[in-house]
């Protein structure tokens, strides 16, 4: 079952909104086995969103918003994207037959990403500049003609996306005490705060979580407060310098009682490699990069050791290979048989 049919009540869907479903959704809330008890935190759960169909937490929000502008008599899609909206995009476009456009930053977005927007039949354009400058295109596109906005400025994206908050309640039995995720043009931090809350006003949940939002300090325009022209990171899929949702991040942040932060490309990728490593958990760095804030904000004291803290796994450690093998031991080239490979494994 996807989102809409699992939480229908919840979402701007009714009767004659046409059915659409690749099982997104329903992702497991893995509990740390090592981290957590390295730092001392005694609930800490992984939030696996790799685990959706197009392997991020876009399908979510895309689900809806291509349900919403199919009902509407939208014909062609149309996104910017660092990489995972494309991918989320092109994949219901394609199962429901309407076209799909999506406009990435030229050499910036993850090679797996673009294969599967082109795997999925969309047209890619891979425009110079950044994911800003391609959003302004898409936005400007999409303004003069019958071309509908897919991007999380579309509202149905954020409907959509709010179902992950819901399901964290659903699995825990009430919200966590700290939600931490990685932000770029903050459409999920918007998400997750408002699934949250309307979870809360129904009833479902006694409290209200703080928000952790992660940035990488070469793309952190929301930690300084103003927009980053040139932003540089190795996590491609948060190396964005002007949120689109920049307001509703900061009202997530101040209304919980949370904080935004960024951290270093070091630290985000010795948090993957962690992850994986003790985990057997693999995210792309973006998705680390919440992971590695908390190491921080345990290490200064500013999460309490028996709090129940959700960090979520935005997007699969398969969509960018590269960024990952830049970090890892090479693999061992040999001829020869068992006996020298037990040789070169020291056994
Ligand atoms: N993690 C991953 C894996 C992402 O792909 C993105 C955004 C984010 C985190 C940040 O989420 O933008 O809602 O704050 N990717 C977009 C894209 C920009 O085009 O795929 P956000």
């Amino acid at each position: 079952m996807g989102v809409i049919a699992r939480y229908r009540e919840f979402l701007p869907v009714g009767p004659s909104t046409p059915e659409v479903d690749l099982h997104e959704g329903s992702t497991p809330l893995v509990p740390s086995r090592n981290i957590g008890r390295a730092l001392g935190l005694s609930r800490l759960f992984f939030k696996y969103e790799g685990l959706n169909p197009t392997g991020s937490f876009k399908d979510r929000g895309m689900v809806v918003a291509v349900a919403k502008a199919l009902e509407a008599g939208s014909r062609v899609l149309m996104c910017a994207s660092t990489g995972n909206t494309s991918a989320s995009m092109a994949a219901y476009a394609a199962r429901m037959g309407v076209r799909a456009i999506v406009v990435v930053p030229s050499g910036e977005i993850a090679m797996n990403k673009l294969s599967q927007a082109l795997m999925y039949g969309a047209k890619v354009v891979a425009l110079k500049g950044t994911f800003d400058t391609a959003l302004e295109a898409v936005r400007d596109l999409t303004s003069r003609y019958p071309v509908a906005l897919m991007n999380s400025i579309n509202p149905d994206r954020i409907q959509g996306q709010k179902t992950a908050a819901f399901e964290v309640v659903d699995v825990l039995g009430d919200a966590p005490d700290y939600l931490l995720l990685p932000v770029g043009n903050a459409g999920n931090i918007t998400a997750y705060w408002k699934g949250f809350r309307e979870y809360h006003a129904a009833g479902r949940s006694t409290r209200l979580p703080r928000m952790v939002g992660a940035q990488a300090d070469g793309a952190a325009p929301i930690v300084a407060g103003h927009p980053i022209a040139n932003p540089r990171t190795v996590a491609s899929a948060i190396r964005i310098g002007n949120p689109a949702s920049w307001e509703g991040a900061t009202s997530a942040r101040d209304e919980s009682g949370g904080l935004i932060a960024a951290v270093t490309d070091t630290e985000i990728l010795a948090a993957q490699i962690r992850l994986a490593n003790t985990e057997g958990l693999f995210a792309e760095p973006a998705s680390a990069a919440p992971l590695a804030l908390l190491f921080r904000l345990v290490m200064e004291g500013k999460i309490e050791k028996d709090s129940t803290t959700v960090v979520v796994l935005t997007g699969s450690g398969l969509k960018d290979p590269d960024a990952a093998l830049k970090n890892v031991e090479p693999p061992i080239e040999l001829d020869g048989d068992a006996r020298t490979l037990a040789k070169v494994l020291k056994l």
